[in-house]
């Protein structure tokens, strides 16, 4: 079924982002994969081979990911908007409107206990006033997921003070991972506004998945 997503996704012509990239980025890793990792959109190397993260901030992640005892293979990893913007400018409002069935059907086929959201703007995906800063090593959720935001490893490739909060951060996400299992969530998000991809969920009027 993801395959299906992905065959979709190489044919997308849905906005302007398919006449300048390369290759789609339709997303990778393990269908069964209990942690689901979501950035922005690809980049330079991304769009050059087809896949997601796979740059300087893909190595810092493929780092990070090993001291908590997982390679990439074991999780999922995949982008908000498929195609890569011109010059890694920020993805327009329409961009992203078109690009989002991609994401809800391949989380609804996923259905992770955990995203991890990367920067800020995968994490106003799905709360729309949700800040980086702030949110940041703590666990959200919404109607049907747990996110739990972090900085983008590019961000952290530029800044030693990020760096060391998305390592701390991803350093939690075990034991994070394992309370969602017990039923013991703490989570944070009592006032923030859904973002997309709630919203879109509950236009659907589909059943929450927890
Ligand atoms: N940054 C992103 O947000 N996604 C990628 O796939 C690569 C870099």
């Amino acid at each position: 079924m993801l395959k299906e997503i992905e065959k979709s996704i190489r044919i997308c012509n849905k906005c302007r982002l398919c006449k300048t990239a390369i290759n789609p980025v339709p997303g990778e890793g393990n269908p069964d994969a209990e942690i689901v990792f979501i950035g922005e959109a690809p980049g330079e190397t991304e769009d050059q081979t087809g896949r997601p993260f796979v740059g300087r901030a893909g190595r810092l992640l493929e780092t990070l990911l090993a001291k908590i005892g997982y390679k990439r293979e074991d999780v999922w990893i995949g982008n908000i908007i498929k195609h890569r913007p011109p010059q890694n400018r920020d993805p327009l409002p329409d961009e992203i409107l078109a690009c989002q069935p991609y994401l809800t059907e391949q989380l609804k086929i996923l259905s992770p206990k955990i995203i991890v959201t990367l920067g800020r703007f995968a994490l106003s995906y799905f709360y729309s006033d949700g800040k980086i800063s702030r949110d940041r090593g703590n666990l959200l959720r919404t109607g049907r997921f747990n996110v739990f935001p972090v900085y983008h490893p590019a961000a952290a490739l530029r800044s030693p003070q990020m760096y060391r909060d998305l390592e701390s951060d991803i350093l939690k996400i075990p034991g994070v991972l394992d309370s969602i299992k017990k039923g013991k969530i703490n989570t944070s998000n009592l006032n923030l506004k859904k973002g997309k991809e709630d919203l879109d969920q509950e236009l659907d009027g589909q059943q929450r998945l927890f």
